[in-house]
C-alpha cells in the first residue's frame, strides 16, 4: 500500500493537510499503535513512550542493518544505520542532532545510537565497552533529578565516535557545553543535587564514610534544603557500584581523590558563617570547614581567612578586605561550585584521553543537547540555552533549504526560491559585536561599579526599537526576546555575576597550593601564555574574545566570561556539523508526567512549533514534496499506460509516457528530472487515484471473465452429469420394457403349454 494513503503513516511530508492538528492527528494515531517514530522526510520524530518497548534488541539491529532509510518502517535505528554506511561509504563525518524539551528522550536517543553503533562495529574491543561505560559516569556527575526528568542532563554533549576505514570504533571524542554549576549549592524544591552526592554517600564502604566523614544526604545542607533526596526507582547505592565499574573500564586511577572532593564540597556547605565583632564574617562551628579542608589538602586557617576576607594586589601592595556574612557565603559557593565544574571537567578530559585515537578518522557525532526553555522565570542560563538552539535552528534551516536546492539543482529541476524564515536577526540581536546583547552583558563586566541594572538599561538604551527586542512596559527588572519558538522573558537579576563566575584570585591562589596534587592540579593557574595557546587551537572562541570587548580581551589578561566561552565553544560546534553530514532527531515528550500512553494536544503542539516542524514540511510542499525515482514510478504506475512498458523507450520517456494520464489541470504540478520525478502531494495523489480506478477496471474484466469461465465449467459438468442421468434413464426403460416382453413371453409360453396338455388329455 502506498504510504500516504494509511491513517497515521510514517511519514509526515505525505500529509495531505498541512497544519498542526493534522501533523498532530498523525503522530497520535502512530503513539496509540506504540509507533512511536515518524519521519518528516529523513527527519525522524521520536516521541517518548515512557515505558519499555521490545524495539531495541539485537534482532532490530539486524533488521536496520544495511537497509536504506525509508525502505523500513521509522526507527533511530534506522537513522544510526544510514550514519554510519554514508560514513562507510564516503569516509566524510556524520552528525545526528538531537533536539528537544527536557525529558523528551534525548539522551535515551544518544544512548540508543551509541549502542547501534557498536552493535554494527566490525570488530569488539575495549575503547567500544569504554565509549558505552563514559554514558554512567557522565550521568552521575553531570544528571540530576528535576521536576521535568528524573535523569536530567545538566549539560549539552556532543560525542565524536571514530571508526577505522574497515568499520570498526577504535575511538570517540565528548565535547561538553555549560555545566550547570548553581546545581551544586542550591536545588529547586523536588529536585536533587546531581546524582553522584547521593550515589556515594548511599554506597560507600564502612572505611570511606569514616575518612570522608560521610553521613546520609539529611545532614548536608547543600543536599536537604529541597526536600528531594530520593528517587523513585533508583537506587543510589547499586548506581556507585555501576560507577566504581564503569571507572575500573576506563582505567580511573584517581577515583578516591575524586570522590574526596565530592565530600569536601558537602562539608564545605556545611560550613555557617556568622557576624564577627568588626562587621566581618566568622564561622559558627569550625569542624566542618576543617574536614573541606583536610580533605582538600588545605590549611583550615588559611581556608577560613580568604572565605571572609579578600586579597588584591595593586602595584606590588596586597590589600585586604573584611567580608560580610553573606559576601563569605558567596565565597564559599564559588568555590564549591568551581570546585565541582573543575572536576567534571578533569572527568570529562580523562575520558577523552582514554578513548581518544585519530582526530582525523572519520566519525558519526552525535548532538545531546538542551532544548529551548521557556519557564515562569528564565536567567542567564535559559539565555544561554534559548541562544544555543537559535544558532542551532538557523543550521536546522540552512540545511533543510540547502538541501532542497542542491536536490533540485542535481536534477535539472526549475523551481522558484522559497521564502523561508529567516532568524538570522534575533542571532544578530544576541550576539553581533559589537551590540549583541552578550558583547553588552561583557562590555559591562568589564566595569567594578556595573550591575544589573545598569546593564539592563543598556540593553534598554541600544536595542529599544529591534525587532526581537521586547522592553517591559512595566519598570520590571527584565528583558524579552522574540525567539523563533516564541516570546521569553529573561529577568535580568544575576546576569552580570553568572556570566563573570570567576573564582576570586586568592581563593584560586590558595586551591592551587593544596598538598592534595589532584587538587592542586584541578586549580592550576592558566598563565597568559597557556591562554593564547589555548585560544589558537579554538578559532572560534578567539573570534568571540578578540576586538574591545571590555574585560574580556585575551591582552587585558582577565579569564573569559561565560557567555563569551559559550559563544565560541557554540560557534567551534556548529563548525564542526557544517562539516558533516547532519541527521535529525526531535524528541517529543508526550505529557508531563511521564505517563505510559497519555498524550497532550497542546504540550506536544509547542514542541513541534519549537522544533520548527510545521516549517520544515512547508518547505518541501512548497517545492515538490514527492519524488519518486523513476524506475520506481515505472514499477508502481506503468499499467497506467500500455505503452509505458516498451522496452525500446527510455526511463524518463517512460515516465513522461505515465504522467501525461494525469489530468491537464495538473500540468505544472510535476516535473521530471534526471533521475526522479518531482510531483506536489496532489499529483501523487491523482496517480494513486488513477491506480487504484484501473486495478478495479482489470478487476472487474477479470472478475467477468472469472465468472463466464465458472458458469461455462459448471454448465459442462450439469450437461455431463445429464447425459449420464439420461443414459441410465434409457439403459433403465429398455431394461424394464426387455423385462416385460420376457416375462409376456413367459406367460405366453406358459399359456400354451397349458393349453396343449389340455388337448392331449381332453380335460
Ligand atoms: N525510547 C525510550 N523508551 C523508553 N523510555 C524512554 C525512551 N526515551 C526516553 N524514555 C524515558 O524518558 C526519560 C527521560 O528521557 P531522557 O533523559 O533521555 O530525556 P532528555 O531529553 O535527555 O531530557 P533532559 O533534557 O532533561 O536531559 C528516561 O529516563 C526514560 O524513562
Ligand atoms: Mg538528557
Amino acid at each position: 500500500m502506498h504510504p500516504s494513503s494509511v491513517a497515521g503513516g510514517p511519514d509526515m511530508i505525505l500529509l495531505e493537510e498541512l497544519h498542526e492538528g493534522a501533523l498532530f492527528h498523525q503522530l497520535q494515531q502512530r503513539f496509540q499503535r506504540d509507533e512511536v517514530y515518524t519521519y518528516t522526510g529523513n527527519i525522524l520524530v521520536a516521541m517518548n513512550p515512557f515505558k519499555s518497548l521490545p524495539i531495541y534488541d539485537r534482532g532490530h539491529v539486524q533488521q536496520y542493518r544495511d537497509q536504506p532509510l525509508g525502505s523500513m518502517p521509522p526507527h533511530v535505528f534506522a537513522i544510526a544505520n544510514e550514519a554510519y554506511y554514508n560514513m562507510m561509504r564516503s569516509k566524510a563525518n556524520q552528525c545526528v542532532i538531537i533536539s528537544g524539551e527536557s525529558g523528551a528522550g534525548k539522551t535515551e536517543t544518544t544512548k540508543l545510537i551509541l549502542s547501534y553503533l557498536a552493535a554494527v562495529s566490525t570488530q569488539s574491543s575495549l575503547v567500544q565497552e569504554q565509549i558505552l561505560d563514559a554514558s554512567p559516569i557522565l550521568e552521575a556527575f553531570g544528571n540530576a533529578k528535576t521536576v521535568r526528568n528524573d535523569n536530567s542532563s545538566r549539560f549539552g554533549k556532543f560525542i565524536e565516535v571514530q571508526f577505522t576505514p574497515e568499520g570498526a570504533i577504535v575511538g570517540a571524542k565528548i565535547l561538553d557545553f555549560l555545566l550547570e554549576r548553581s546545581r551544586v549549592v542550591a536545588q529547586s524544591p523536588e529536585e536533587r543535587n546531581y546524582h553522584i552526592f547521593y550515589n556515594l554517600l548511599a554506597g560507600a564502604t564502612p572505611e570511606e564514610r569514616a575518612t570522608w566523614d560521610l553521613q546520609p544526604p539529611s545532614a548536608f545542607e547543600y543536599l536537604n534544603r529541597s526536600g528531594c533526596m530520593t528517587v523513585e526507582g533508583t537506587d543510589d547505592a547499586k548506581a556507585l557500584k555501576t560507577i566504581r565499574e564503569a571507572f575500573a573500564t576506563l582505567r580511573f586511577t584517581n577515583t578516591s581523590a575524586i570522590f574526596k572532593c565530592l565530600a569536601a564540597i558537602l562539608h564545605l556547605g556545611n560550613t555557617v558563617f556568622v557576624p564577627d565583632v568588626q562587621d566581618g564574617a566568622a564561622v559558627a562551628d569550625r569542624a566542618p570547614l576543617q574536614r573541606a579542608a583536610r580533605l582538600l589538602g588545605l590549611d583550615g586557617d588559611k581556608l577560613l581567612a580568604t572565605l571572609v576576607q579578600r586579597s588584591t594586589v595593586t602595584r606590588g601592595e596586597t590589600f585586604v578586605t573584611p567580608l560580610s556574612c553573606a559576601q563569605a557565603q558567596d565565597s564559599r559557593d564559588a568555590l564549591a561550585k568551581a570546585l565541582y565544574g573543575k572536576l567534571f571537567s578533569w572527568i570529562v578530559g580523562f575520558i577523552n584521553e582514554t578513548t581518544k585515537r585519530d582526530d582525523s578518522l572519520p566519525f558519526v557525532g552525535v548532538l545531546d543537547i538542551f532544548g529551548f526553555e521557556n519557564f515562569a522565570t528564565n536567567s542567564f542560563e535559559q539565555f544561554c540555552i534559548n541562544y544555543a538552539n537559535e544558532r542551532l535552528q538557523f543550521f536546522f534551516n540552512q540545511h533543510i533549504f540547502r538541501l532542497e536546492q542542491e536536490e533540485y539543482d542535481r536534477e535539472n529541476i526549475a523551481w522558484h526560491t522559497i521564502a523561508f524564515v529567516d532568524n538570522q536577526a534575533c542571532i544578530d540581536l544576541i550576539s553581533k559585536k559589537p551590540l549583541g546583547l552578550l558583547w553588552l552583558l561583557d562590555e559591562e563586566a568589564g566595569f567594578p561599579k556595573a550591575s544589573d541594572a545598569t546593564c539592563l538599561d543598556k540593553f534598554h538604551a541600544t536595542h529599544d526599537k529591534h525587532a526581537h527586542y521586547v522592553r517591559p512596559k512595566t519598570k520590571a527588572p527584565a528583558f524579552g526576546v522574540r525567539h523563533y519558538a516564541g516570546e521569553v522573558t529573561y529577568q535580568i537579576q544575576d546576569f552580570l555575576d553568572k556570566n563573570r563566575d570567576t573564582l576570586r584570585t586568592d581563593l584560586m591562589e590558595v586551591m592551587s597550593e593544596s598538598h592534595e596534587p589532584f587538587v592542586a592540579e584541578l586549580f592550576k593557574m592558566i598563565d597568559l601564555s597557556q591562554l593564547e595557546e589555548l585560544l589558537a587551537s579554538h578559532p572560534a572562541l578567539k573570534t568571540a574574545l578578540g576586538g574591545g570587548t571590555g574585560g574580556t580581551s585575551p591582552s587585558s589578561g582577565k579569564s573569559p566570561t561565560v557567555g563569551a566561552q559559550f559563544h565560541g565553544s557554540l560557534s567551534d560546534l556548529i563548525a564542526t556539523l557544517a562539516a558533516c553530514d547532519p541527521f535529525f532527531v526531535r524528541c517529543i515528550k508526550p505529557n508531563m508526567q511521564k505517563a505510559p500512553g497519555a498524550i497532550d494536544r497542546a504540550l506536544v503542539l509547542t514542541q513541534l512549533r519549537c522544533a520548527g516542524m510545521l516549517e520544515t514540511i512547508q518547505v518541501r510542499k512548497a517545492g515538490y514534496a514527492v519524488r519518486l525515482p523513476m524506475v520506481q514510478l515505472i514499477s508502481r504506475h506503468a499499467m497506467l499506460c500500455a505503452s509505458a512498458g516498451d522496452p525500446a523507450i527510455t526511463p524518463a520517456e517512460a515516465c513522461r509516457r505515465i504522467m501525461a494520464q494525469l489530468p491537464d489541470a495538473l500540468l505544472g504540478q510535476w516535473q521530471i528530472g534526471l533521475t526522479k520525478v518531482f510531483m506536489k502531494g496532489q499529483v501523487d495523489t491523482a496517480l494513486e487515484v488513477l491506480r487504484a480506478r484501473k486495478r478495479h477496471q482489470y478487476a472487474a474484466h477479470i472478475q467477468s471473465v472469472v465468472r463466464g469461465w465458472i458458469q461455462r465449467r459448471r454448465y459442462a459438468a450439469l450437461l455431463r452429469q445429464y447425459t449420464i442421468a439420461a443414459t441410465a434413464a434409457r439403459v433403465y426403460v429398455a431394461r424394464r420394457r426387455r423385462r416385460r416382453v420376457l416375462s409376456g413371453i413367459l406367460r405366453a409360453q406358459a399359456a400354451w403349454r397349458a393349453s396343449r396338455v389340455r388337448r392331449v388329455f381332453r380335460i
